[in-house]
């Protein structure tokens, strides 16, 4: 038996470490196996089974129809592609809010089933119990906080969180409350930047943004909103690195043109 602990190249204790010498922590989504390869060869240091995959993968309009199953089976994909990265599955809705022995079954069955290395939850003190309970059996969390998808009927809308004072200061105590249990590190979405940067100075444990400034540990952003494959939803926090919409459409287009007029397959790729 290997005495090494984790075969991981990052850990979350490597994450602690990047956090104290100031070193910025890149995540990113991945879903898939094919996908998953290429975001670990270009080095990330945390891939998120999200479940956002709802939206991207599923055409869901909110996260919350995933299912338990639907994510373990994103999980297992992505874990037999990746070598470097510390890999997070989100829980998704449904299966650890209200009732903390479903929460750790729910966890435990992403740990055992994919080999994650970590699982990420929505929310603070309303869920304390399902992450303690979780968080005692040995399982890393990333907590979740400010603009969280899951609560989206809630809200009432995707705006950003923690404008008004009262929802700025619940969310610094959650924040604190997340880390004082236990958890690893802290995803902030969509809330103002000096607000994230006032939790990322107090906190010990690494905080990544997603509309939430410049000043977090690191950044996570869901890899088709990246890419551009998605060329109706362009919020201001979001960078696009390709246009993947345009390129697949051309490919699409001139495949469709080549077929219908018999240019492919030509002599050389015919058997
Ligand atoms: O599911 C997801 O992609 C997420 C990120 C937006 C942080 O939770």
């Amino acid at each position: 038996m290997s005495t090494e602990g984790t075969s991981r190249v990052l850990t979350t204790h490597k994450l602690l470490e990047m956090k104290e010498r100031g070193e910025k922590i890149a995540m990113l989504t991945a879903y898939d196996y094919t996908s998953a390869k290429i975001v670990d060869a270009a080095g990330i240091d945390i891939i998120l089974v999200g479940d956002s995959a709802a939206n991207v993968m599923a055409g869901h309009e909110t996260t919350l129809p995933i299912t338990l199953d639907q994510m373990i089976y994103h999980a297992q994909s992505v874990m037999r592609a990746v070598k470097n990265p510390l890999v997070v599955v989100d829980l998704p809705f449904g299966t650890y809010q209200g009732n903390s022995k479903e929460a750790l079954h729910s966890a435990v069955r992403i740990m055992k089933e994919s080999e994650a290395d970590a699982v990420k939850l929505e929310g603070g003190v309303e869920i304390m119990e399902s992450i303690q309970r979780i968080l005692s059996a040995g399982i890393p969390i990333m907590g979740h906080l400010g603009l969280t998808p899951q609560s989206i009927h809630k809200f009432g809308t995707y705006a950003v969180r923690a404008r008004e004072k009262a929802e700025a200061e619940k969310l610094v105590a959650d924040a604190h409350a997340l880390e004082d249990a236990g958890c690893f590190a802290l995803v902030l979405e969509k809330i103002p930047a000096l607000l994230a940067k006032q939790i990322t100075e107090e906190l010990r444990i690494p905080v990544i943004g997603i509309g939430a400034g410049r000043y977090c540990d690191g950044q996570v952003l869901v890899m088709h909103d990246m890419l551009g494959l998605n060329n109706k939803f362009s919020p201001r926090f979001l960078r696009r690195y390709a246009n993947l919409y345009d390129c697949y459409l051309n490919a699409f287009k001139n495949y469709v043109s080549d077929v219908k007029s018999c240019d492919f397959p030509n002599e050389s790729e015919q058997y």
